[in-house]
């Protein structure tokens, strides 16, 4: 970076302001990392004592460990557009009203829009290199299969490699279906009493069936099961492909690598940056179902296929920070590691495989607005700027990334909407001791789930659910039936008034207060409705990026890196053995960890 003014007024966009604010060394380069679905209690710095997970450890040693570091959202599409813009996802439509919270299907038109700004975007004008590594899962096309509308570099990243979607069980051969759960609605056995039912009333001559109806009830079920079937079967091919920037290099993609080829496409691009400001983020596909690890980690842990996964993450984090230290950019790199919500408590696999993971003392997981579901791991290292083992229970968000990045990167947004995430820097330096968020608000897709409220001068962290998931088994915590808890009104129980916790005192949720309890039961609800209802005053309706019509297959966006006919298939990319890096060829230390 040479003149500091040349991004900068490429940058007026009218959003931002200039700049300069941090004289050009001082600008750290980024590095953040996303782990799907990790729960907070598989990490060893969060006190798991039988995964191993060095590498992630030691920057909770050598840097900052938040402890109650808050997912704006319980699903990865809506957590993940409020990680990049800093903002609750029902502001730019990341939010849905119906069942579905995420995107299961790379051919739909919904997305994150362009009007959002994401850090990218923003470091990207103060003249950074960025780079995304691994999963999107937040739309790919609008209107045709090659406008990139939703990519992501229509939202600030240079280089892209990596998957739009997400890693689903179809993904992977013998994983499973999404679909599964679409059989399980059919009501077969009601079909079959009402056809022999017919069928008898026919022979006895009660009901006269036409042949002719017959055959064509026959053969429009009969279209519509191979429409279905054959969609089915191909939909890995469509779903499940990696992408090289713009172009699909693999398709369906080989999974059991992938981990190994994304970090060396990471270790890849800081060689090539060692020079410039950057900014990576790398987002792991891991540790989601299907679940996966390179033959080197297959075996490694005491939990399974997940722990293995575990394990390689760790690995991979290790590998990244190694190439820090050896380019020399330890002292000038923010370094941070997350989750994108809780550990997915109802991943069973289909053979009874036990694939989710640890949420520690946290009560449910993904999907709820229970402590499981939004309490993520939080580790920022910045050598030299950061205190070194330090802890933070103050209440902080996966949104606070935003204003950081912005701020540290010289860019300044301006007040054309709103942000809700708040510069981590104070209260990481320790210049402040409390966190600015007094009030957090925790959606279930579209709905106002639950708020938090950590009022100034108390030690107390209230909590008050207006509804709550139904579990099934009812007296389990977790949606077995459903694979994943609803927000929609068949799947919940609403409150009222509604349940109040005081995480403080019980950080597991298991005991509500009542105003028998709690002497300030109801002036604390009635701080909270304030809060709500002012809260409610800031938010402008935008389209729903996740409503039906954005959530279902388009063929015309379906990308297709070979022919119709060949089904899609392709492998540019070096496929299985792709990846250049031996796990064999490593640092004692790594041979350690997988040993
Ligand atoms: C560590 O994580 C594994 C995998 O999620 C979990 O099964 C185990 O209970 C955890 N152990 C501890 C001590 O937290």
């Amino acid at each position: 970076m040479k003149s500091p003014w040349i991004p900068c007024c490429l940058g007026l966009l009218l959003l931002f302001d200039v700049c300069c604010a941090l004289n050009d060394d001082k600008r750290p380069n980024f590095v953040l990392m996303m782990v799907d679905d990790l729960g907070i209690g598989d990490l060893g710095c969060y006190g798991n004592t039988t995964l191993r997970t060095p590498n992630i450890d030691m920057l909770a040693q050598e840097g900052v460990r938040l402890t109650q570091h808050i997912a704006a959202a319980p699903l990865c599409t809506p957590s993940r557009a409020a990680f990049l813009t800093g903002r609750y996802p029902i502001r730019s439509g990341m939010a849905g009203l119906g069942q579905l919270g995420v995107y299961v299907i790379s051919a739909a038109s919904g997305g994150l829009p362009s009007e959002e700004v994401t850090f990218a975007k923003v470091a990207k004008r103060q003249g950074y290199e960025t780079a995304l590594i691994g999963k999107w899962h937040l739309g790919l096309n609008c209107e045709r299969n090659d406008d990139y509308c939703h990519h992501p570099s229509a939202h600030g990243f240079d280089h892209f490699y990596g998957i739009t979607l997400t890693n689903l069980r179809d993904c992977q051969p013998g994983h499973g279906s999404i679909f599964t759960n679409v059989r399980a609605h059919i009501p077969f056995k009601t079909l079959g009493v009402g056809v022999a039912t017919v069928t008898l009333l026919h022979a006895r001559g009660v009901v006269t069936v036409r042949r002719k109806l017959v055959l064509s009830v026959v053969a429009l079920v009969g279209a519509v099961a191979a429409i279905f079937g054959t969609f089915v079967i191909t939909f890995p091919n469509f779903n499940c492909f990696l992408m090289r920037n713009r172009e699909v290099v693999e398709q369906p993609y080989v999974s059991e690598n992938l981990t190994q080829r994304m970090t060396d496409e990471a270790v890849d691009f800081l060689e090539r940056n060692s020079a410039l400001p950057f900014l990576l983020f790398f987002s792991f596909i891991q540790v989601h179902t299907a679940m996966f690890a390179s033959p080197a980690f297959q075996g490694t842990s005491q939990h399974g296929i997940y722990g293995d996964a575990v394990h390689e993450v760790d690995w991979s984090v290790g590998q990244l920070m190694q190439t820090l230290e050896r380019l020399n950019l330890k002292e000038n790199t923010l370094v941070y590691l997350t989750s994108d919500q809780g550990a997915h408590l109802e991943e069973i696999s289909v053979w009874g495989e036990v694939h989710r993971g640890w949420n520690g003392i946290y009560k449910a997981g993904k999907s709820t607005n229970w402590e499981g579901g939004i309490r993520v791991p939080g580790l920022l290292r910045w050598t030299g700027m950061l205190p070194a083992g330090k802890d933070i229970d103050e209440p902080t968000s996966n949104m606070d990334i935003f204003p950081t990045v912005v701020k540290l990167a010289g860019g300044m947004a301006l007040g054309d909407r709103v942000i809700d995430g708040h510069d981590l820097m104070p209260l990481l330096q320790g210049e402040v001791e409390r966190s600015k968020h007094e009030f957090l608000f925790h959606y279930c897709n579209a709905y106002l789930n639950a708020v938090r409220w950590h009022p100034p001068n108390s030690y107390s962290i209230w909590k008050v659910f207006f509804f709550t998931p139904d579990f099934y088994p009812e007296n389990g915590t977790a949606c077995m039936h459903t694979h994943a808890c609803f927000c929609t009104a068949s799947y919940v129980t609403y409150h009222d008034p509604p349940l109040l916790f005081d995480l403080s005192r019980d950080p597991s949720e298991t005991t509500p207060l009542t105003p028998d309890t709690e002497p300030t039961f109801h002036s604390v609800l009635e701080e909270i409705r304030a809060a709500v209802a002012l809260h409610k005053e800031s938010i402008t309706p935008v389209q729903d990026q996740l409503a039906p019509g954005h959530l279902l297959w388009k063929p015309w966006l379906q990308p297709c890196c070979s022919s119709l006919s060949q089904l899609c298939r392709c492998e540019r990319d070096g496929g299985r053995d792709g990846h250049r890096s031996t796990v064999e060829a490593d640092s004692p230390q790594d041979q350690h960890i997988i040993a």
